[in-house]
């Protein structure tokens, strides 16, 4: 039923133009997405994609390099000839400034052409942060598409640096388009498993009890990546942990964990209730952002492995930089669920593991009249990536005379349960564009208010230049100071649970 009222939605024909289509993000994510949206049958039969972009080149050259993309990033691997071909037949290419009012209007001429009068038209801005404006404007000044649901703006982060610059930006957007027709990414909300996040909690009555302060401890959530900042240099200097990772992502899977349980699913619903969250963040005094923030910059690797130099020697990396590579945060929500639950965060790159994971840990069991023993409190681990699942770790008893506990584990891994792979997270969005269903995308209030929530940290960091940059050698968890801020609270890190020993995407920890 809800395939075919999927399937109803995607009738409409479409054209989607592309700005920055010469850039990474094309090639990597776009492309790819929308390549395998149309194996699956999931793009209306008429659409047609346009890339805009700067680059002067033969439009068959455009497409020879967007292919080598796909054939790299898929994860189907690599495309077939006849496939490719019908695909190709919907690509074209427009190479112009991104200032020439005129090109725009002959842009909008070529989407309305021929079925495009009735097709959804929908602008996908992924070009450098600082050309936004001027494609904003530009957009407005050749066309009228306020409250008119067939047109869509699509932007992908970052949105904004800062609070003052997202407002900017969402008082732009909203000259010409509608909140409802505006798209703001974050490709986490398209991962499977945070979207999971809801089903898990909302779907199941058994956790909703227990997921309050009277049974949680605290939360931890960790992405780590083993990469460092390879060839986006020049974005990332400009940018930090705290703003690439930590204002979006980190604080969405902050927001399904915490939420309240919706009434519906409705865009606006879940969305308000993500809001709520965010909202009732503890603001941090600038006096105790020491004491609530960490950050970190990595050194080259303490072996002499030649790829993992210091984030200070990468490309297009200031050699001074005091970027932070690394961010930890400790986060209070002061409402009835949450009070007094602290909410830690960390982020960073070159990181032993890539890990997305959050975990909740219970409070200890009241009394236990095991003696001798060492009681673990239970904790529930949901991994995000690599490994896609859950695990409950509880305490058994170990075979034998007497009453002796281990920890064990229950799990589960879509991996082992469902024989489909998982989309990726960009094919979920983009047919949500093409549907024209905003509800996994940010709504212009939860990215202020994300902005909000880390403002102070952000300024007392532009003003204090660290003393203590590299902190950490590529391959560590980042700086000693980490360890301490939960380490005050007498808690530690999680290390990533391991869901499938020896599998493909197997256990490095
Ligand atoms: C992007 C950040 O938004 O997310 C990158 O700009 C980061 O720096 C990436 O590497 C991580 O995404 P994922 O899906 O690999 O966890």
């Amino acid at each position: 039923m809800l395939q075919d009222s999927i399937a109803e939605s995607i009738h409409r024909p479409a054209v989607l133009v592309i700005f920055g289509a010469s850039g990474d993000l094309t090639r990597r994510k776009i492309i790819p997405a929308l390549y395998n949206l149309f194996l699956d049958r999931w793009l209306p039969q008429q659409f047609r994609i346009i890339g805009f972009a700067r680059t002067a080149m033969e439009p068959a050259a455009y497409v020879a390099q967007l292919r080598s993309g796909v054939d790299q990033f898929s994860r189907r691997g690599k495309t077939g000839d006849a496939e490719w071909r019908e695909f190709a037949a919907k690509m074209e290419y427009l190479a112009a400034d991104y200032e020439d009012e005129s090109a725009y209007r002959a842009l909008l001429a070529s989407m309305n052409a021929g079925w495009g009068e009735a097709a959804d038209k929908i602008f996908y801005l992924s070009t450098p942060p600082a050309l936004l404006p001027t494609v904003i404007q530009r957009l407005g000044q050749a066309g009228d598409y306020w409250d008119r649901p067939e047109y869509r703006i699509v932007v992908e982060k970052p949105f904004g640096h800062d609070l003052a610059s997202a407002r900017e930006l969402n008082a732009l957007l909203k000259r010409d388009f509608s909140e409802t027709q505006i798209y703001r990414m974050d490709h986490y909300l398209g991962k499977e498993t945070v979207q999971n996040i809801l089903a898990f909690r909302f779907a199941n009555a058994m956790w909703e009890p227990l997921w309050n302060r009277s049974f949680i401890d605290h939360v931890q959530i960790t992405v780590s990546e083993e990469i460092g900042v390879g060839r986006r240099g020049g974005y990332y200097e400009g940018s930090g942990a705290l703003r690439d990772m930590i204002q979006n992502h980190l604080l969405q899977l902050l927001c399904l964990v915490a939420m309240e349980p919706p009434t519906s699913f409705q865009a606006d619903e879940v969305r308000n209730k993500k809001v709520d969250v965010l909202n009732a963040i503890r603001p941090i005094l600038p006096e105790q952002v020491d004491q609530f923030a960490v950050r970190g910059q990595y050194a080259a690797a303490a072996d002499a492995d030649r790829e993992r130099v210091a984030y200070r020697s990468e490309a297009g990396i200031d050699p001074h930089s005091t970027t932070e590579t690394f961010a930890a945060l400790k986060l209070y929500i002061d409402n009835w669920r949450w009070q007094g639950v602290p909410f830690y965060l960390r982020t960073g790159k070159r990181m032993p593991a890539r890990s997305s994971e959050i975990s909740l840990q219970f409070r200890p069991v009241p009394h236990h009249p095991f003696s001798n023993t060492l009681i673990q409190p239970n904790r529930l681990a949901i991994q995000i990536d690599p490994q896609e699942g859950i695990l409950l770790r509880t305490l058994a008893k170990e075979p034998g005379i007497g009453m002796n506990l281990k920890p064990v584990e229950m799990h589960f891994s879509y991996h082992e349960v469902f024989a489909t792979a998982s989309p990726d997270a960009y094919e979920t969005l983009m047919l949500e564009i093409v549907r024209g269903d905003p509800g996994l995308f940010m709504r212009a209030d939860q990215v202020e208010a994300a902005w909000v929530a880390i403002a102070p940290i952000l300024q007392a960091w532009q003003t204090t230049v660290p003393q203590d940059f590299p902190n950490y050698q590529a391959g560590e968890w980042g700086p000693a100071a980490a360890e301490e801020l939960i380490g005050r609270d007498g808690r530690s890190w999680f290390m990533p649970v391991c869901l499938e020993p020896g599998s493909r995407n197997g256990c490095k920890i």
